[in-house]
């Protein structure tokens, strides 16, 4: 059954010019069918390269919204429209334009996993990948970071030379690890190394060997000579980590952090929408000409 959904969604992309994009949130049978898969910033970079009629994104709203705005003219489908990313919408109004009145020379720093509204309003976008060093790059003395409280007090720690103001959000998988939580794992497991997210909250990151993006973890313990890690963030990445490393053991939580939004893509639901063409990511053009300024301001100055 899984094998004919599978030939039926190979066929369908050759036919219709489709690529699949997936983030290493996803299933691991959902990877497996992907032309790409990566963290936020890859597959925001991707978008404004990829050649392709169709793109159909494995992966919570914003993202969809994000190659949406980089490539208007291609066809962005969502497996599952529902799928959607709690923390891109924990800005509360008018408090943009609360901290612009406040602070003249002030940067709206926006990470990625915002809805469109916010990055309308936004300065810059940044991922976890990229945010310390955009936040070094950018002039302002003040900037004020949105949504995620724990990246960006990470990105402050990072940067002392700036005045970073935090917003109030957060991911609510990732919060849901403790300290200890962790050092419960750690002592069954003494020598493995710790690999966090920085959406974590800092009594996680401070026991952490190396913070950094989804890719960043897996690129890390693939190039690390240790043998056993501990992983904070979420449970998907698995499929790549054992995949490049199947001799070396890796550890999570418990309960191990999992977002359902990006569980809720399934194989049918990629064939059902390269069938139908439904569920199609729309942005009004006149958020998309806003919104692409802080992405493309992102693209640049991260490279
Ligand atoms: P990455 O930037 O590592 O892809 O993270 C995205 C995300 O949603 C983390 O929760
Ligand atoms: Fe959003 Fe958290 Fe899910 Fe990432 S893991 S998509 S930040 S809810």
């Amino acid at each position: 059954m899984e094998k004919d959904v599978v030939k039926k969604i190979l066929d369908l992309k050759e036919q219709k010019k489709a690529v699949i994009l997936a983030h290493y949130y996803a299933d691991g049978e959902i990877q497996k069918v992907a032309d790409y898969v990566g963290d936020s910033f890859y597959l925001a970079k991707l978008a404004k390269e990829i050649d392709a009629d169709t793109i159909v994104f494995c992966g919570v709203a914003f993202m969809g919204e994000s190659v949406k705005v980089l490539n208007a003219k291609k066809t962005v489908l969502m497996p599952d429209k529902t799928a959607d990313c709690a923390m891109a919408h924990m800005v509360k109004e008018g408090k943009i334009e609360q901290m612009r009145e406040q602070y003249e020379d002030l940067a709206v720093v926006c990470y990625i996993n915002s809805e469109i509204g916010l990055k309308c309003k936004s300065d810059v976008c940044v991922t976890s990948s990229n945010a310390v060093k955009i936040v070094k790059a950018l002039p302002n003395k003040n900037i004020f970071f949105i949504p995620d409280q724990n990246l960006g007090r990470y990105v402050a720690e990072q940067v002392p030379e700036k005045n970073i103001i935090l917003n109030d959000g957060f991911c609510p998988i990732h919060v849901k690890m403790s300290g200890e939580q962790v050092k419960k794992v750690k002592s069954a497991h003494p020598n493995a190394l710790v690999l966090a997210h920085p959406e974590c909250k800092k009594e996680v990151l401070d026991l952490a060997d190396y913070i950094g993006s989804t890719l960043g973890i897996i690129n890390y313990a693939k190039n690390s000579d240790c043998q056993e890690f501990i992983i904070c963030t979420e449970q998907g990445v698995i499929y790549q980590l054992q995949n490049d490393n199947p001799n070396k053991r890796f550890y999570f939580v418990q309960p191990c952090p999992i977002c359902h939004d990006m569980k809720t893509i399934t194989l049918e639901k990629i064939l059902n929408v390269l069938i139908t063409g439904e569920n199609a990511v729309e942005v009004s053009e006149q958020d998309r000409l806003l919104a692409i300024k802080p992405l493309d301001k992102m693209l640049e100055l991260a490279k």
